[in-house]
């Protein structure tokens, strides 16, 4: 009865023709006000996410070729196999594309696969096609208008074959403003533990960062694989301050070495005074001066030529444009410190969805994807509550990258620990994601975790969710050049970028030895908790203290497995 029912309701809505919503928000983010109704004829340039024909499958063959021990390890798929997993089924696209012609609509794809396909069309025609109210919003802070939406609908039949609209719902998310601050050490133990020359506590350069994890000074020969290191919104790296670097910190290799290119929506390297990058700048200084021998490129995503592509756009368009490549860079490390927003909150779990479903197709390549832990702590300083959510960084919280938080090591201290550890005020992102599930490689080790911190369905954060971070490395604070002249810097972004260069010399040495590269890395860490270095102890508080993680023996919310050990990590390859 029920199901007879039930089959009546569906054969209505489809015989009306109905509409469902698929994406819809209350309210504008704060700061932004509804100004009026956007001019009917102003041209929106809209991207369909189409349903790939089998993530699932992808996903699956993801973890087979990144599993040692699998018979497919090692075994990565080409651009054309990765293709034919995320190409939309004929049924979608003969779906969507008499959709948009009988709205006098055409698409143009965006992607080698169809996957994403570009609309352009007036706010009137949009306002028809998607049963949305296209408005002028303006930021109360910024002044920046834009036409966006609060809610937009398809067709009922076509609910299966669309993921999402872009740009709709989502609006820009104001810079952050740093909340890293120095205060006075707190006690660790200081008798020192650590074989670690007396003078690198504190005092962290490449030299003292080699030490500390075993990382090789000679150079990678023959060089077998590129790291790249993400930017974004048109900041680049100052090559005078590169070669500085070089000079001071790392005299036994050639103080010119730079780095290639590669330019996604029009980003730019141009050198000139004003915007060299306090973000990628040192990153490259990190990666250059570390993954010795290894070539760098810089992947640079900017705003396109009228400005248009927000980092949003931007997230997407960067791993898509290297998924065209034949080859991409074997390690790529995205920790970009100056964008406008990390936390997974500003994303709708559509969107946030859409951006991971390409980081796993670079997994599938072979890709390690290395991103930034955040470095905000357990809670979003930002929300709208005012510094009371659990929230983490996104795209750490992506189950297909690794997601890297900060350690740090103090003149006066011991040993490496957890960076909020010694009260230096900075502290690094982890927790669980409100969108994706915990993954099956962390089976291991995070019910063991809830169950040591007695978390349970009722706790404030979600216990099935993915946990981040996967590790760590020092974050505070090490030595960089900016403008020419020695200083530095706290972040998540160091930590990362240390790491990234770490798996750059590992693959190289693999690719070298005619086998093949790391790939996907998740898997590998956490077979291998005995390759790090673990901290029990330590919090990730940021938001007034309120809500943090606390270490514990194994992996943790605050430090993951802990800091790598280059040689332990070879001796597991
Ligand atoms: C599409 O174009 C045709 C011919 O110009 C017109 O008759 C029709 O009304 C248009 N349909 C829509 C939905 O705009
Ligand atoms: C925004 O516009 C107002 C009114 O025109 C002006 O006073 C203010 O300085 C502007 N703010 C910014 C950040 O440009
Ligand atoms: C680096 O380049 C400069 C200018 O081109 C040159 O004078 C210098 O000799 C080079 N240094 C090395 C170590 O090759
Ligand atoms: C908790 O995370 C899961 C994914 O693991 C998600 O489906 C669910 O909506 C989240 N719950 C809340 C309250 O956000
Ligand atoms: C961390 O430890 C503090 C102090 O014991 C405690 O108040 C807090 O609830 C712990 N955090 C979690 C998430 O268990």
């Amino acid at each position: 009865m029920l199901k007879a029912l039930l089959h009546v309701l569906l054969l209505v809505t489809v015989v009306c023709g109905g509409f469902v919503v698929l994406e819809r928000r209350d309210n504008p983010p704060n700061g932004f006000l509804r100004v009026g109704p956007s001019p009917p004829a102003t041209i929106l340039n809209l991207r369909l996410a189409l349903t790939q024909n089998d993530m699932a499958g992808l996903q699956e063959t993801v973890y087979d070729v990144s599993t040692p021990g699998n018979a497919r390890y090692g075994q990565y798929l080409s651009k054309e196999q990765v293709e034919g997993f995320v190409a939309p089924s004929q049924d979608t696209l003969n779906g969507v594309n008499s959709w948009l012609k009988t709205n006098n609509l055409t698409s143009s794809p965006l992607t080698a696969a169809g996957d994403w396909i570009a609309v352009s069309l007036t706010v009137s025609q949009a306002n028809t096609l998607l049963a949305a109210d296209f408005s002028t919003f303006q930021n109360a802070g910024t002044n920046q208008t834009v036409h966006r939406t609060l809610s937009y609908s398809i067709p009922t039949t076509l609910r299966t074959s669309i993921n999402i609209i872009y740009p709709t719902v989502t609006f820009p998310v104001a810079k952050h403003p740093s909340i890293r601050k120095k205060t006075s050490a707190a006690s660790r133990p200081n008798k020192r533990t650590s074989a670690i020359s007396s003078d690198c506590p504190g005092n962290w350069t490449p030299a003292c960062i080699q030490e500390l994890y075993g990382i090789p000074s000679t150079p990678a020969t023959p060089t077998a694989n590129t790291l790249g290191v993400c930017g974004f919104d048109n900041e680049f790296v100052d090559i005078h301050d590169l070669t500085a670097f070089l000079k001071t910190y790392r005299p036994d290799i050639d103080s010119n070495t730079t780095f290639s290119l590669i330019s996604i929506d029009d980003g730019i390297n141009n050198q000139l005074p004003s915007g060299a990058s306090s973000g990628s700048s040192p990153m490259i200084q990190y990666a250059v001066g570390l993954a010795t021998g290894v070539p760098v490129v810089f992947i640079s995503t900017g705003t396109g030529q009228t400005g248009s592509v927000d980092t949003f756009t931007a997230f997407l368009d960067e791993p898509n444009y290297l998924l065209s490549l034949a080859q991409p860079p074997q390690t790529v490390v995205q920790a970009f410190d100056g964008v406008s927003f990390e936390f997974e909150s500003d994303f709708t779990p559509q969107l946030a969805e859409s951006i991971c479903n390409s980081y796993a197709q670079l997994a599938a390549r072979g890709v390690s994807y290395i991103v930034k832990g955040g470095d905000f702590g357990a809670a979003n300083p930002f929300s709208p509550g005012g510094c009371l959510a659990w929230d983490v960084s996104f795209p750490a919280s992506c189950p297909f990258v690794t997601a890297v938080s900060a350690t740090e090591f103090l003149a006066n201290e011991a040993s490496e620990g957890a960076m909020s550890n010694a009260g230096s005020g900075g502290t690094a992102g982890g927790g669980f994601s409100n969108i994706f599930a915990r993954p099956r490689y962390q089976d291991t080790v995070v019910p063991a975790y809830l169950k040591a911190i007695g978390a349970t369905d009722a706790s404030p954060f979600n216990i099935s969710g993915r946990a981040i971070p996967d590790i760590s490395a020092i974050g505070h604070s090490p030595f960089i050049f900016q403008g020419e002249t020695v200083t530095s810097q706290d972040g998540t972004n160091f930590a990362a970028t240390i790491f990234a260069s770490m798996i750059a010399l590992l693959t190289n040495e693999r690719i070298a030895a005619g086998k093949p590269g790391l790939g996907f890395l998740n898997p590998l860490i956490y077979q291998n908790p005995t390759a790090f270095n673990d901290f029990p102890t330590g919090s990730n508080p940021g938001c007034n203290d309120a809500n943090a993680f606390n270490g514990t023996v194994g992996w943790d919310a605050v430090t993951g497995f802990g800091s790598p050990n280059y040689a332990k990590l070879r001796d597991k390859l």
